[in-house]
Protein backbone atom coordinates (compact mmCIF):
# COMPACT_ATOMS: atom_id res chain seq x y z
CA UNK A 1 0.00 0.00 0.00
CA UNK A 2 -0.99 2.48 -1.58
CA UNK A 3 -1.99 0.89 -4.41
CA UNK A 4 0.49 1.58 -7.54
CA UNK A 5 -2.51 2.72 -9.30
CA UNK A 6 -3.35 6.47 -8.26
CA UNK A 7 -6.48 6.59 -10.29
CA UNK A 8 -7.84 4.20 -7.44
CA UNK A 9 -8.19 7.17 -5.21
CA UNK A 10 -11.28 9.19 -5.46
CA UNK A 11 -11.19 12.28 -6.91
CA UNK A 12 -12.24 14.75 -3.68
CA UNK A 13 -16.13 15.26 -3.76
CA UNK A 14 -17.17 19.26 -3.91
CA UNK A 15 -17.13 20.22 -0.54
CA UNK A 16 -19.88 20.28 2.19
CA UNK A 17 -18.77 21.40 5.52
CA UNK A 18 -20.81 22.74 7.68
CA UNK A 19 -19.26 24.26 10.56
CA UNK A 20 -20.37 25.69 14.11
CA UNK A 21 -17.86 28.37 13.74
CA UNK A 22 -19.48 31.43 12.42
CA UNK A 23 -16.94 32.81 9.56
CA UNK A 24 -15.03 29.40 10.03
CA UNK A 25 -11.35 30.78 8.64
CA UNK A 26 -10.26 27.60 8.12
CA UNK A 27 -9.57 26.18 4.63
CA UNK A 28 -11.05 22.85 4.95
CA UNK A 29 -10.61 22.42 1.72
CA UNK A 30 -6.92 22.71 1.68
CA UNK A 31 -6.53 21.02 4.98
CA UNK A 32 -8.56 17.96 3.25
CA UNK A 33 -6.30 17.87 0.53
CA UNK A 34 -2.91 18.12 2.26
CA UNK A 35 -4.54 14.54 4.43
CA UNK A 36 -5.51 13.28 0.82
CA UNK A 37 -2.12 13.58 -0.18
CA UNK A 38 -0.49 12.01 3.31
CA UNK A 39 -3.08 8.73 2.87
CA UNK A 40 -1.32 8.19 0.10
CA UNK A 41 2.17 7.74 1.29
CA UNK A 42 0.52 5.41 4.22
CA UNK A 43 2.55 2.16 4.85
CA UNK A 44 -0.55 0.04 5.34
CA UNK A 45 0.20 -3.76 4.11
CA UNK A 46 -1.60 -5.96 5.99
CA UNK A 47 -4.78 -3.78 6.91
CA UNK A 48 -4.71 -1.97 3.10
CA UNK A 49 -6.48 0.76 4.93
CA UNK A 50 -4.78 3.70 4.35
CA UNK A 51 -4.97 7.20 6.73
CA UNK A 52 -3.72 10.72 5.98
CA UNK A 53 -4.14 13.29 8.62
CA UNK A 54 -3.61 17.16 8.50
CA UNK A 55 -3.81 19.86 11.57
CA UNK A 56 -3.75 23.12 11.64
CA UNK A 57 -1.56 24.53 14.20
CA UNK A 58 -2.44 28.00 16.20
CA UNK A 59 0.71 29.53 14.46
CA UNK A 60 -0.30 28.50 11.32
CA UNK A 61 1.93 25.44 10.36
CA UNK A 62 0.17 21.94 9.23
CA UNK A 63 1.33 19.40 10.58
CA UNK A 64 0.69 15.62 9.01
CA UNK A 65 0.71 12.21 9.20
CA UNK A 66 -0.08 8.63 7.59
CA UNK A 67 -0.57 5.75 9.57
CA UNK A 68 2.73 3.37 9.95
CA UNK A 69 2.11 -0.52 9.75
CA UNK A 70 3.88 -3.46 11.05
CA UNK A 71 4.47 -6.97 10.73
CA UNK A 72 3.64 -7.03 14.39
CA UNK A 73 0.53 -5.92 13.59
CA UNK A 74 -0.27 -4.65 17.23
CA UNK A 75 2.57 -2.21 16.99
CA UNK A 76 1.03 -0.12 13.99
CA UNK A 77 1.16 3.68 14.30
CA UNK A 78 -1.80 5.19 13.48
CA UNK A 79 -1.98 8.37 11.30
CA UNK A 80 -2.53 11.02 13.89
CA UNK A 81 0.26 9.96 15.99
CA UNK A 82 2.31 10.62 13.27
CA UNK A 83 0.61 13.84 13.16
CA UNK A 84 0.76 14.61 17.14
CA UNK A 85 4.73 13.54 16.97
CA UNK A 86 5.48 16.55 14.19
CA UNK A 87 3.99 18.94 16.00
CA UNK A 88 5.51 18.16 19.32
CA UNK A 89 8.43 17.95 17.14
CA UNK A 90 8.67 21.32 15.49
CA UNK A 91 7.92 23.30 18.22
CA UNK A 92 4.59 22.05 19.35
CA UNK A 93 1.43 24.32 20.03
CA UNK A 94 -2.32 23.80 19.82
CA UNK A 95 -4.49 22.06 17.31
CA UNK A 96 -6.91 24.44 16.34
CA UNK A 97 -8.04 22.60 12.95
CA UNK A 98 -7.92 18.94 12.16
CA UNK A 99 -9.11 16.37 8.78
CA UNK A 100 -8.46 13.21 8.79
CA UNK A 101 -9.02 10.91 5.64
CA UNK A 102 -9.50 7.26 4.42
CA UNK A 103 -8.45 5.72 0.52
CA UNK A 104 -11.49 7.77 -0.38
CA UNK A 105 -10.39 10.75 0.61
CA UNK A 106 -13.68 11.54 2.35
CA UNK A 107 -13.51 12.45 6.44
CA UNK A 108 -12.62 9.70 8.90
CA UNK A 109 -13.66 9.35 12.39
CA UNK A 110 -10.66 9.10 14.51
CA UNK A 111 -10.23 6.23 16.51
CA UNK A 112 -10.58 6.67 20.21
CA UNK A 113 -6.84 6.17 21.28
CA UNK A 114 -6.53 9.52 18.79
CA UNK A 115 -9.19 10.91 19.92
CA UNK A 116 -7.85 11.08 23.09
CA UNK A 117 -4.32 12.17 21.05
CA UNK A 118 -6.46 15.03 19.54
CA UNK A 119 -7.56 16.19 22.89
CA UNK A 120 -4.66 16.55 24.65
CA UNK A 121 -3.01 18.88 22.16
CA UNK A 122 -6.54 20.69 20.84
CA UNK A 123 -8.48 20.37 23.57
CA UNK A 124 -12.31 20.67 23.53
CA UNK A 125 -12.17 23.73 21.09
CA UNK A 126 -10.17 21.69 18.29
CA UNK A 127 -12.27 21.17 15.34
CA UNK A 128 -12.55 18.10 13.56
CA UNK A 129 -13.90 17.77 9.92
CA UNK A 130 -16.03 14.62 10.27
CA UNK A 131 -18.41 12.93 7.78
CA UNK A 132 -21.02 15.06 9.35
CA UNK A 133 -19.42 18.34 9.08
CA UNK A 134 -17.46 20.33 11.56
CA UNK A 135 -17.31 19.35 15.19
CA UNK A 136 -15.60 20.56 17.86
CA UNK A 137 -14.10 17.79 20.02
CA UNK A 138 -15.96 18.43 23.09
CA UNK A 139 -18.67 16.54 20.84
CA UNK A 140 -15.99 14.03 19.26
CA UNK A 141 -15.06 13.23 22.69
CA UNK A 142 -17.38 13.88 25.12
CA UNK A 143 -16.69 13.98 29.17
CA UNK A 144 -12.79 13.20 27.99
CA UNK A 145 -10.20 12.73 30.59
CA UNK A 146 -7.48 15.07 30.28
CA UNK A 147 -4.39 17.19 31.84
CA UNK A 148 -7.27 19.24 33.95
CA UNK A 149 -8.57 15.51 35.83
CA UNK A 150 -4.81 15.59 36.57
CA UNK A 151 -4.91 18.29 38.49
CA UNK A 152 -8.01 18.24 39.84
CA UNK A 153 -6.94 14.66 41.20
CA UNK A 154 -4.17 16.03 43.23
CA UNK A 155 -1.58 14.99 40.93
CA UNK A 156 0.53 17.10 38.50
CA UNK A 157 2.85 16.75 35.65
CA UNK A 158 6.67 17.48 37.27
N1 LIG B 1 -5.93 4.03 11.73
C1 LIG B 1 -5.41 5.30 11.79
O1 LIG B 1 -4.34 5.57 11.25
N2 LIG B 1 -6.11 6.23 12.48
C2 LIG B 1 -7.33 6.04 13.05
O2 LIG B 1 -7.85 6.91 13.71
C3 LIG B 1 -8.04 4.76 12.81
C4 LIG B 1 -7.18 3.64 12.36
C5 LIG B 1 -5.17 3.00 11.01
C6 LIG B 1 -4.53 1.97 11.91
C7 LIG B 1 -4.38 0.81 10.95
O3 LIG B 1 -3.13 0.97 10.27
C8 LIG B 1 -5.50 0.98 9.96
O4 LIG B 1 -5.99 2.30 10.12
C9 LIG B 1 -6.64 -0.01 10.16
O5 LIG B 1 -7.11 0.02 11.45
Amino acid sequence: MPPEDEATYAAQPAARHTSPVAGDPVDWDALRAKATELMRRAYAPYSRFPVGVAGLVDDGRVVTGCNVENAAYGVALCAECGMVSELVATGGGRLVAVSCVGLDGEPLMPCGRCRQLLWEHGGAQCLLLTPEGVLPMSEVLPQAFGPDNLWIAGGAPA
